[in-house]
C-alpha cells in the first residue's frame, strides 16, 4: 500500500482531544471520532506552502473553495449544486443548531436515537424541545422507526434532525429508507437536517451514499444538508463545513440565525477542505481498506455484541449485559478509553473508534477482550 496507515504516530505534545482525557494513565483511547492516520501528504504540503507567507490575516472564502465542493457533489453524487445553495460554516454542529434555531421557541424537533450527541444538546443549546424517538433494532440491523415517530407527532414537531451516515451505529441508510423519510416530512410538514459528515466513510462495497436532498428532489426545499470532508481526511481541527439549502426562503432563514455568532472558517481551513474536496487519488479508497480491515478485527472481539458498521470508524457495541453500575470506569480499570453510550442516548452500549494503525488496534483488542468477559 502507497500509504502507512499501520504507522504509530505519537500525538503527545500536541494537546490531542483524545488524549489529554486519559493524561497519565496507562488507557489507549479509541473514543472521540478523530482517526491516528497522518493527514495526507498532499494536505500537508499545500499547508505548509501557505505558511510560507508570513501573514495570516482576516480571510475570505476563496472560490475556488466552492468550485471544488461542486465539484466533488458532481463527482460523486451526480449533484449539480448552484453556488447560492451553499453556506460556509466553521464546522458541522454549528449548522445543526443554527438550523433549529430557525424554528419558533415552542417548536419541537424529532431526533432519532442512539445519534451524535451534540444532536442530543440541541435542546439544552436552543430551548426548542426535543423528542427522541429510538431506532429499531431488527436482526442486527438499525433503522428509523417509522411508526413510533408518527406516534411522536404532537402538533409541534417541525423538524426532523439525522445523521447519514449514522454515528454511532454505522448505518448506510438505502434509498427506500431515505424515501419512506421524505414521505413522513412532507406527510407532517417538517423540515429536515441531514448531517452527511461521514458520507465517503463507506465500508460496506455494495453500499452507497445518497445525499437525501438529491435523492429524493421532493423534498429538496425543506431541507439543510450538512456536509464537510474534515471527517475523512482526519483535520477536524482545520473546522470548515458547508450547509446545502436548495430553498431560498428557508436559506434565508438559516443565515438570518448567524448573526455574528458564528464565524467563518480561518484561511487554513478554507484551504485544507479545498484540496481535500479536489483529492480524487487512491488514498481514501486505501483509508477504507485499512478501516475494512480494522473492523474485521474488532468483528472477531467483539462479536455478535456488535452490529454491523456499515459506515464510518465507529462500532456501537452491546454491553448491557454486563450490568455495570459505571461503564467507563470499566473500561478504564481495563485500559481503554471509549465512548459511554449514554451521552448518545443508549447506556446500555459503548462506541469503539477503530480508526487506529493495527499495533495500536491489537493492543486494545487484547485489553477489550477482557473487559467484555462479565464483571
Ligand atoms: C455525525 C457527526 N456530525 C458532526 C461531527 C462534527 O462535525 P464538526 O467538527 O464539523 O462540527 C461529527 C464528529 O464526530 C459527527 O460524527
Amino acid at each position: 500500500m502507497r500509504y502507512d496507515f499501520d504507522a504509530v504516530i505519537d500525538r503527545r505534545g500536541t494537546n490531542a482531544t483524545k488524549l489529554q482525557k486519559y493524561e497519565g494513565r496507562d488507557i489507549l483511547p479509541f473514543w472521540i471520532a478523530d482517526m491516528d492516520f497522518a493527514v495526507p501528504e498532499f494536505i500537508l504540503s499545500a499547508l505548509r506552502q501557505r505558511l510560507d507567507h508570513p501573514i495570516i490575516g482576516y480571510t475570505k472564502k476563496p472560490q475556488s473553495l466552492t468550485h471544488a465542493l461542486q465539484g466533488w457533489l458532481a463527482h460523486h453524487y451526480g449533484w449539480q449544486v448552484p453556488e447560492d445553495w451553499i453556506v460556509w460554516l466553521p464546522g458541522v454542529v454549528p449548522g445543526l443548531n443554527m438550523a433549529v434555531h430557525m424554528l419558533a421557541e415552542h417548536q419541537q424537533i424529532l431526533v432519532p436515537t442512539p445519534i451524535y450527541y451534540p444532536f442530543l444538546d440541541l435542546q439544552a443549546n436552543t430551548g426548542r424541545p426535543q423528542v427522541a424517538v429510538p431506532l429499531q433494532l431488527v436482526d442486527g440491523v438499525w433503522s428509523m422507526d417509522f411508526d413510533a415517530m408518527t406516534q411522536a407527532m404532537n402538533g409541534e414537531v417541525k423538524m426532523v434532525c439525522i445523521a447519514n451516515p449514522q454515528n454511532p451505529t454505522g448505518r448506510c441508510y438505502r434509498l427506500n429508507e431515505l424515501q419512506a423519510l421524505a414521505d413522513f416530512i412532507e406527510r407532517h410538514d417538517l423540515l429536515l437536517v441531514s448531517d452527511e459528515i461521514h458520507c465517503q466513510l463507506i465500508l460496506d462495497q455494495d453500499k452507497h451514499h445518497r445525499p437525501i436532498a438529491h435523492a429524493v428532489p421532493e423534498i429538496a426545499h425543506r431541507t439543510v444538508s450538512l456536509f464537510a470532508a474534515t471527517k475523512t481526511y482526519n483535520i477536524p481541527g482545520l473546522g470548515c463545513a458547508a450547509a446545502i439549502v436548495p430553498d431560498p426562503g428557508l436559506r434565508a432563514r438559516f443565515l438570518a440565525t448567524r448573526g455574528d455568532l458564528v464565524p467563518g472558517p480561518g484561511p487554513l481551513n478554507y484551504l485544507a477542505s479545498e484540496i481535500a474536496f479536489n483529492d480524487r487519488s487512491d488514498w481514501v479508497p486505501s483509508l477504507l481498506a485499512t478501516l475494512r480491515r480494522n473492523r474485521q478485527l474488532l468483528e472477531a472481539v467483539a462479536g455478535s455484541r456488535m452490529t454491523a458498521v456499515e459506515a464510518t470508524y465507529l462500532a456501537w457495541i452491546y454491553v448491557g449485559d454486563l450490568q455495570l453500575n459505571d461503564v467507563d470506569d470499566h473500561f478504564e480499570s481495563h485500559g481503554l478509553g471509549l465512548s459511554c453510550g449514554a451521552p448518545f442516548g443508549h447506556p446500555d452500549y459503548v462506541r469503539f473508534n477503530f480508526a487506529a494503525p493495527k499495533p495500536v488496534l491489537e493492543a486494545g483488542l487484547r485489553r477489550l477482550a477482557g473487559a467484555l468477559k462479565s464483571p
